[in-house]
């Protein structure tokens, strides 16, 4: 069973130069997450959620300040090493699924243990248990056309948390469902996230989807605005 990361902003900026034109995505940011913790963003649009998700899955780097994974600071690590830890560790969950149409759903779910060529008798089972414990035995061949909303992120998140990560990122994972569905979805990934012990990062614009959270945060203008435990 994984452990989950523990997470560490310190002076973070994000600046974004675009022509003359500098965008402060992210001002100053300081935050722990602990282990294990369900940490939920909420904040106006354009207040820089996005991209803190971003600078802490590695796929952009920060301006200035140091993020450490598990309290090793992410400026010390080797690029193969974290380019893996990023592929085998941390799971992303998308606003808009991602699913890629050629795929079947169980190809989909199992993309992460594909790319690492992983042979199906080794991934088959994995599949088969969570699509079970979604409700999607039924769907398992089907291609994301053939998939509801719902349906399709349950699949994404399957393929979030397929590589047994320590770390989630999901950037509004309910924004696209309606509220019913959006519930549905949540109370997946928040059980199996906890049974893998994972630490979750989860933007949302919706209060109830937020305190689902054991902690919720509210960014604006790239800062953090309040820290509301519960
Ligand atoms: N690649 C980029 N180049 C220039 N500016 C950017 C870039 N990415 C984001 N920004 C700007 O940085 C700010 C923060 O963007 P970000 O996507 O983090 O917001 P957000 O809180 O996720 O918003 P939303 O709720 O709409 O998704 C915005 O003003 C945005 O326009
Ligand atoms: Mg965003």
């Amino acid at each position: 069973m994984a452990q989950g990361c523990s997470i560490r902003l310190t002076n973070i900026t994000k600046t974004y130069i675009r022509g003359k034109e500098q965008v402060k995505a992210l001002d100053g940011i300081n935050l722990r997450v602990e282990s294990g913790e369900f940490l939920s963003i909420m904040g106006a649009s354009g207040s820089g959620k996005s991209t803190l998700l971003h600078l802490v899955a590695g796929l952009d780097t920060p301006t200035e300040g140091e993020i450490y994974l598990d309290e090793r600071p992410v400026s010390d690590w080797k690029d193969d090493e974290l380019t893996l830890f990023r592929r085998e560790k941390i799971g992303f969950v998308f606003q808009f699924f991602n699913l890629l149409p050629t795929l079947t759903a169980e190809e989909n779910a199992a993309l992460p243990l594909l790319m690492m060529g992983r042979p199906k008798s080794e991934w088959q089972p994995k599949v088969d248990k969570w699509f079970e414990r979604v409700g999607l035995a039924e769907r398992r061949t089907h291609y994301p056309t053939e998939l509801s909303g719902g349906q399709m992120q349950r699949v994404a998140i399957i393929r979030a948390l397929i590589n047994d990560p320590l770390l989630i990122l999901a950037d509004e994972p309910t924004g696209n469902l309606d509220s019913k569905t959006g519930e549905e979805v949540l109370f997946f990934l928040k059980g199996i996230t906890e049974e893998i012990g994972a630490t979750l990062m989860l933007v949302t614009h919706d209060l109830k989807v937020a305190a689902y959270g054991t902690r919720v945060i509210t960014t604006k203008d790239g800062r953090i605005l309040e820290m509301a435990g519960r």
